[in-house]
């Protein structure tokens, strides 16, 4: 196997992270979360929250790593740092920023703050806790959709 085989692979497993990853996204968002907030026992749809998505967080944390470590390898390889100079690599910047956000929430933000805060607020008001995650949800989930539409064009020829 040469280099550019090497490559191609890290392509294909960095595809594959953001399809587990993103859909995952998707599914919390559009089908889970809605689903939970039809649930009117309050204590219920926490404790199902905190199995279900706590499972995801799980499998989230896996390829959050494996997709910044073959998007690194890509860039690397590429030698493209200086396309974070440049603005019509905005899908660049978008897709590391998604990134950051996803690393910081599921390994700083989630175990130390986030888990206890959002227990606390969906006891106090289950509605609004759910609401606040939900928007939470919705706007990373565009944003990280932008970034693949972004991604998938732009590696492919699309000048910005
Ligand atoms: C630190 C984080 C990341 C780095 C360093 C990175 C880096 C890269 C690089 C270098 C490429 C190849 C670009 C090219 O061939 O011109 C790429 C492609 C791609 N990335 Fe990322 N990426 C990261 C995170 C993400 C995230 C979070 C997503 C999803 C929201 C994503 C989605 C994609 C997609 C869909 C492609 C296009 C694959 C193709 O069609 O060939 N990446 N990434």
């Amino acid at each position: 196997m040469d280099s550019g085989d090497f490559f191609s692979l890290a392509r294909a497993v960095h595809v594959l992270g953001v399809v587990l990853w993103i859909g995952g996204v998707a599914f919390v968002t559009t089908i889970l979360l809605p689903s939970l907030m039809k649930i009117t026992d309050s204590e219920n749809r926490l404790n199902l929250f905190e199995a279900l998505e706590g499972k995801f967080a799980f499998q989230a944390r896996i390829v959050t790593v494996i997709t910044g470590l073959s998007g690194y390898y890509m860039l690397e390889v590429m030698n493209a740092w200086e396309r974070y100079q440049h603005i019509q690599f905005w899908w660049m910047h978008l897709m590391t920023f998604i990134w950051f956000i996803f690393t910081l929430v599921l390994f700083v933000l989630e175990p130390l703050v986030l888990h206890r805060l959002f227990r606390k607020q969906a006891i106090k008001n289950s509605d609004q806790a759910f609401a606040l995650i939900h928007r939470m949800h919705k706007i990373l989930l565009t944003l990280s959709l932008l970034a693949v539409f972004g991604a998938v064009a732009g590696a492919h020829g699309f000048q910005f």
